[in-house]
Formats: structure tokens, C-alpha cells, sequence
């Protein structure tokens, strides 16, 4: 009897707009594109959706920094996103956008239930206001002193040296991170999900819906009331406004895993399918891959919100633990911190999934992705042991034998090899379906071995030469425990199982095509379907991804792991709920006091001339008004041929610089000039009428 067909619903958790993908977000996208891929290669309805989670604070603050609206920016970040993911493979059926009509439709409605079940209270709390910027700061968005400790320069939820957790109001000497400014305290009036009328139902729902370690420490939770949930933001804030609350948003976490929700109905809409015939179908299942940061907002909040807007719940919530490079952390300054990009750049996206797949099982402990354990799991055991079956197998067959695959009727030690690789298929696929993809690596490799002992054992590249039909045989039978291996390998590593089939002059692949066996066809041509590599490439990349200290924004990205701590379900109203801070772009974030050292004048341009015996040095004589003559040094010759024609010309200079004693003479100041980097621009040019020594600010 034909097994019946699974009709699943798969979704990541989105990743912030306002950040690159990294290798430690690619342990769940990779472990749920396995699992996706396998229930497609076993024939079942699977859908995989994602999205960029694009609403909150960082992405406002960010798009103003670069002069962009937050749309612009999202859009740019949803291409580099989705591009990072495509070539890693990660094979999503819609990856859409949180800020979409959908997700608006879907959010309005949700808040409407909630407030129909009298879900929703508003109270009054105090938070950290920022004059300056005109708005409540993020937790995020305020450094000072750990009221607990006493360590300066910590964020306003926890604190890095002693961990304790607290409100932004309780910092000492509390400044804003955008602008240096110090926040007063104001009164904000929010708007709270109340989680305990679903005390009940939560506790209940939670043990069946994830593993025992999971829900054990949510359950913790319940031995006391459950505090609301506060679900509003002030303006200014990028993100959907409330319905009936002018100038009060949707906090970010509440938009975002309706946006599951949207995407699938925008797939569903582009295939002609019924969002109600997926989500609202009993008879569907829906899994959530998340990573154990983000437990509460999917095992509390989001059940409690599904409930009261009357929608199916998940079925399971698969977590996850978080990424370390050699045993460590992921680290900007010891570059490992790699983004998708870095990798790509560098590696290929098979070796990266061939060696997360051989480590990850369906628990919270931590990865690790040791470095050289990489280089070494990758050579020996996807390129020596499983791709070698079939680079030596065809390549002999096609130079010595027309490429040409026997009959194996009759052999039976070929037909019982091939019956112990098909028998080894039930495992593998058990442990696909329980995520053990660390396991199903053992076992594929397992029975590699024993192709390989096969192999070895008949010694095809003697017989080639004496009996070469006995080698065709041999040959055969390792192209048929090769394609097996492949097929069994489809879900980790999807390209290199196309170009395998492709080798076999094949089309698709399901999971019953390794009961097939070949022969008689001719192979397509051999090309190359793993390479080795080479530990001088993972040099290369890390030393990409290093990052002098001054710039590496480390504290800020390590912020999601340390916002698990404590505090099982309140949320301070101005919180960014974990998301990363902006992280600076191009040069190491300065505070406002650094910046505010810089005493910017005009000057006008009294005299400049070529250095002689410099290649790049023109000499500057500025008249700065009051601050008298300024001679100022700048390697900017190659964008001035002529550089007297600069006489008369305002000039933007740092009047403040210590004097530089240089082999040419002695520089009293710096000269602003603006071009790519590498290449030497052109002065900037202030306002025609600003007179030599006038501040500029
Ligand atoms: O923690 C994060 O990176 C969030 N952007 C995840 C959101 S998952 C879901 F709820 F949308
Ligand atoms: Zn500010």
C-alpha cells in the first residue's frame, strides 16, 4: 500500500533585516533545509517558508544613518539575504518579508482577538528617553553602569561582567548610544498581552510541543502567576502602527512570527493554494526550527497568541543550541565571526553543509565547528571515502571500458552489497525524520566502507588489465552503491546529488530510486562532484573575517545569547528584544564626546604646491582667520596635477590635530577630502560664503 502523503509546514526563525547572515545563523537554516528536503525526497507535501524580519529600532536607526527610508533598506538586505542563502542551498519555497500587506492583515487581526478575549491591559511604566533623538531608548540603545557591579559602559538589560539582568532605568549615568546624550526617565503608557488567563492552556500545551529540556524550564515559569507581555512601541519606530493607538507600533516580536503566517499565505496565494487548506488543516502538521534564544517568544507568546486569534498551534518546536568555532565563542577580533559571504568567498557551500550535517542532532547543546576538524572530516570522509567511489569507478570505466555499466544479473556478491546499502535505508531515514543528521552522516559513511572494502577486494584496476568484463562488473556495482550513497545524501548535499544523477543519466531522484540498479547505460561525462580543501583557504577566511578590536562590535552581537537570562516573560516596553544593535559598517562606532574632540574650521586655500621628491604630497598653506596660517601636508597630489588652480578654494580641516612632525616639514592639521578608499577624491567644499577660520558643524 502507497505510503499516504505528509502535508508539512516548515519555517525558520526570520533573521533581522538590519544583519548580515553568519555561519552561526546557517545551523538552523541548514538543519531545516535537511529535514525539509528530506520529506520532499520522500515524496511528502513540505512547504518551507522564511522571511527577513525587517520592523524595530535598529533598522530605523540604521536607514537614518545612511540617509535611506527603512523600505530602501530592507530591500537591499532581503536581496543579500536571500542571495546568501540561495548559494548555500538553503532551499526556501517563499522567502518573504515581514513588512508586508499580509503580515499587516494578518497582525491587525491578531490584535483584534486579542482584544476581544480582554487580553489586552494598559499600564504606565517608566523608561530611559532620549531628548536629543526624540525617542524611548531600546535597551540596547543605552550604555552605563551595572547597578549590581559597578561595570561601566554595559547595556540597558544585562550586564557583560557580572550577567546580572535589570531595567535601563536602574544604569548609572545612563547615556543614549546614538547620540552620547543622557536619557531622562518619562512615563510611557503600553499596552501588555496578558499571558496568565492562558496559565492553563500553556502549561498543558507546552510538554507535548518540544523536549523535555525545553519546556522543564518554561515550566519553571508557571509555579507563579505570568506577567503580560508588553506588545506596543512609541513612534518614532519602523514596524506596523496599532490599530485605534495613534503613534503606539507593534512591537517587533509580535509582528514577527505572524510573518510565518504571511509568507505562507503569500505562497499559497502564488501556487493557487488555500492558506486554510496549510495552516488550518487538522490534518497538516507545522514545526517551528528556532534556536534557544528565542524559546519564549515561540513557546509562550506565540501558543498564547495563536490561541486567542483562534489559529491551529505548531505541532513541535525544534530548538537548537548556538554555534562555537574552535571550542570558542564566534569571535570578530580572532575572525570567527564569518559571515555566509566570508565562506562563500572562500570554501565550498557542500563542505560547510557535509560538516554541520555530521555534527548536528535534535538537541539545544552547542556546535562546535572546529576549523581543522573541518578540513579534515570533509577530505577524508565526503571527498576520500564516499565522492572517491565514484571519481576512481567512472573515470576508469570511461577511460578503459566506453563508460559503459554491465548487467549485474547473477552476481551475487555485487546484488548483496547493493542489498545491504538498501537495507541500510530504513535507519537513514528514521534518523532524517528524528534530525539526527549527525547519525545519518555515520551510517552513510558506514556503508561507504563497505563499498569501499568491496571495491578494494576486487581490485578492478588489475582486472581492467586481465579480465576487463569482471572489472565492467565491479565497476558497476560501485557506480550502484555510490548512487545509493548520493541518493541518500540528497537532502545534506542537494547540487552534488545533481551532479550525480546527472553522471547516471538521470532526472530525478526519490527516496525509492536506490532500489533501482543500473546497468547497461552509458555514464554521462565525469565532473568533478567534490573537491578536496585546503586548510590555506580556512586561513584565508579568517583572516578576512578578522576584525582589529576596535571595530569588531563584539559585545553587541553577543547580546541574543544573554538575553535568555532571567526574566521569563515581562519585557521592558523600549526593549529591542534581543535584536543586534546596529553594528557599524565601515569604521569602529565613535561616542558623541569622540567626535565632538574634532574642532572642524574652513580655511581658504592660500597657497599649494607639488612636495618635490613625493609621489603623493602637496603642500597647503591655509588662511584660517583668526587662527592665522595653517601648512598642512596631504597625499592628495594624484587628484591635483595642478594643484595651484586649488588657490582661493575653501577647504574643510581638523584645526585641533596634534602637529605631525614629518620628513618634509611639520603638518598642523588634516584636510578633509572624500573619495573611495585607495583612491585620493576631491576636496569637500563647504558653503561659498563660510570665511577662513569659521567652525564647522
Ligand atoms: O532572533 C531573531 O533573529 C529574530 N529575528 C527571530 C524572529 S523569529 C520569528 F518569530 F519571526
Ligand atoms: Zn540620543
Amino acid at each position: 500500500m502507497a505510503e499516504k502523503k505528509r502535508r508539512i509546514v516548515v519555517t525558520s526563525a526570520l533573521p533581522y533585516a538590519n544583519g548580515d547572515i553568519h555561519l552561526g545563523h546557517l545551523v538552523e537554516y541548514l538543519q531545516t533545509d535537511f529535514w525539509v528536503r528530506y520529506q520532499k525526497l520522500r515524496g511528502n507535501e513540505c512547504v518551507y517558508v522564511c522571511a527577513d524580519d525587517t520592523h524595530g529600532t535598529p533598522v530605523m536607526i540604521r536607514a537614518r544613518k545612511e540617509g535611506v527610508t527603512p523600505e530602501d533598506l530592507i530591500a537591499r538586505m532581503h536581496a543579500i539575504h536571500l542571495k546568501d542563502f540561495t548559494d548555500f542551498q538553503v532551499g526556501f519555497d517563499n522567502y518573504y518579508s515581514t513588512n508586508s500587506p499580509e503580515n499587516r492583515d494578518f497582525s491587525e487581526r491578531f490584535y483584534a482577538a486579542m482584544e476581544k478575549s480582554g487580553g489586552v491591559a494598559k499600564r504606565t511604566s517608566p523608561q530611559l528617553y532620549c531628548e536629543k533623538c526624540g525617542m524611548f531608548l531600546p535597551d540596547r540603545f543605552v550604555k552605563g553602569v551595572c547597578p549590581k557591579c559597578g561595570a561601566e559602559g554595559q547595556y540597558g538589560d544585562s550586564c557583560d561582567r557580572c550577567g546580572s539582568t535589570y531595567a535601563a532605568e536602574e544604569l548609572g549615568s545612563p547615556r543614549c548610544t546614538t547620540c552620547g546624550g543622557t536619557p531622562v526617565v518619562r512615563d510611557s503608557e503600553h499596552l501588555y498581552f496578558e499571558l496568565e488567563p492562558q496559565h492553563a492552556f500553556l502549561e498543558s500545551w507546552i510538554p507535548g510541543h518540544t523536549t523535555s529540556d525545553v519546556s522543564n524550564k518554561l515550566l519553571e515559569w508557571f509555579r507563579e502567576p505570568l506577567r503580560g507581555w508588553c506588545i506596543s512601541r512609541d513612534a518614532p519606530y519602523f514596524g506596523f502602527e496599532i490599530p485605534g493607538h495613534k503613534d503606539k507600533y507593534f512591537y517587533v516580536w509580535v509582528d514577527a512570527p505572524i510573518g510565518y503566517l504571511a509568507s505562507l499565505k503569500n505562497w499559497c496565494e502564488s501556487r493557487g493554494e488555500k492558506f486554510e487548506d496549510w495552516w488550518q488543516n487538522p490534518e497538516a502538521e507545522r514545526y517551528h526550527f528556532i534556536g534557544k534564544d528565542i524559546i519564549r517568544f515561540h513557546c509562550l507568546f506565540w501558543p498564547g497568541m495563536l490561541n486567542v486569534a483562534g489559529f491551529l498551534q505548531p505541532d513541535k518546536i525544534f530548538v537548537h543550541g548556538f554555534l562555537t568555532v574552535n571550542g570558542e565563542k564566534m569571535s570578530k577580533s580572532k575572525g570567527t565571526f564569518i559571515n555566509a559571504r566570508t565562506y562563500l568567498d572562500h570554501l565550498p557551500p557542500e563542505a560547510l553543509r557535509y560538516y554541520y550535517a555530521a555534527k548536528l542532532g535534535p538537541t539545544t547543546d552547542d556546535m562546535d565547528l572546529n576549523l581543522a576538524d573541518f578540513v579534515q572530516r570533509v577530505n577524508s570522509d565526503l571527498v576520500g571515502k564516499i565522492t572517491n567511489i565514484a571519481s576512481r569507478s567512472a573515470q576508469m570505466l570511461q577511460k578503459r571500458l566506453d563508460g559503459r555499466l554491465a548487467s549485474l544479473d547473477g552476481c551475487e556478491e555485487e546484488l548483496a552489497l547493493l542489498e545491504t546499502l538498501r537495507a541500510g535505508g530504513d535507519q537513514v531515514a528514521k534518523l532524517y525524520e528524528e534530525r539526527r543528521f549527525n547519525q545519518v552522516v555515520v551510517e552513510v559513511c558506514r556503508l561507504a566502507d563497505a563499498a569501499n572494502a568491496y571495491f578494494d577486494r576486487k581490485e578492478p584496476w588489475k582486472s581492467v588489465k586481465t579480465d576487463p568484463e569482471a572489472a565492467r562488473v565491479s565497476l558497476t556495482a560501485a557506480l550502484n552503491a555510490f548512487r545509493i550513497l548520493a541518493i541518500y545524501l540528497k537532502p545534506i548535499l542537494p547540487a552534488y546529488a545533481d551532479r550525480a544523477m546527472k553522471l547516471f543519466g538521470e532526472t530525478e531522484w526519490t527516496w525509492n530510486s536506490r532500489l533501482d540498479t543500473l546497468s547497461g547505460l552509458t555514464l554521462g561525462e565525469y565532473e568533478y562532484l567534490a573537491s578536496r580543501i585546503d586548510a590555506k583557504q580556512v586561513d584565508a577566511m579568517v583572516a578576512a573575517a578578522t576584525v582589529k578590536p576596535a571595530d569588531s562590535g563584539e559585545v553587541a552581537h553577543e547580546s541574543r545569547a544573554s538575553k535568555n537570562k532571567g526574566k521569563p516573560s515581562e519585557c521592558a516596553a523600549a526593549s529591542g528584544g534581543g535584536q543586534t544593535a546596529f553594528q557599524p559598517q565601515l569604521k569602529a562606532e565613535i561616542a558623541f564626546a569622540d567626535f565632538e574632540k574634532l574642532d572642524l574650521r574652513i580655511g581658504v586655500v592660500e597657497s599649494c604646491e607639488i612636495v618635490p621628491k613625493s609621489s603623493k604630497l602637496l603642500k597647503f598653506v591655509l588662511d584660517a582667520g583668526p587662527l592665522g596660517r595653517r601648512t598642512i601636508f596631504s597625499g592628495i597630489r594624484m587628484a591635483y596635477p595642478e594643484p595651484e588652480k586649488l588657490v582661493g578654494r575653501q577647504v574643510v580641516f581638523v584645526a585641533n590635530l596634534a602637529p605631525r612632525k614629518m620628513s618634509v616639514g611639520v603638518s598642523e592639521g588634516m584636510i578633509l577630502f572624500a573619495g573611495e578608499p585607495g583612491e585620493c577624491g576631491g576636496v569637500l567644499s563647504p558653503s561659498p560664503s563660510a570665511a577662513g577660520g569659521v567652525p564647522v558643524t
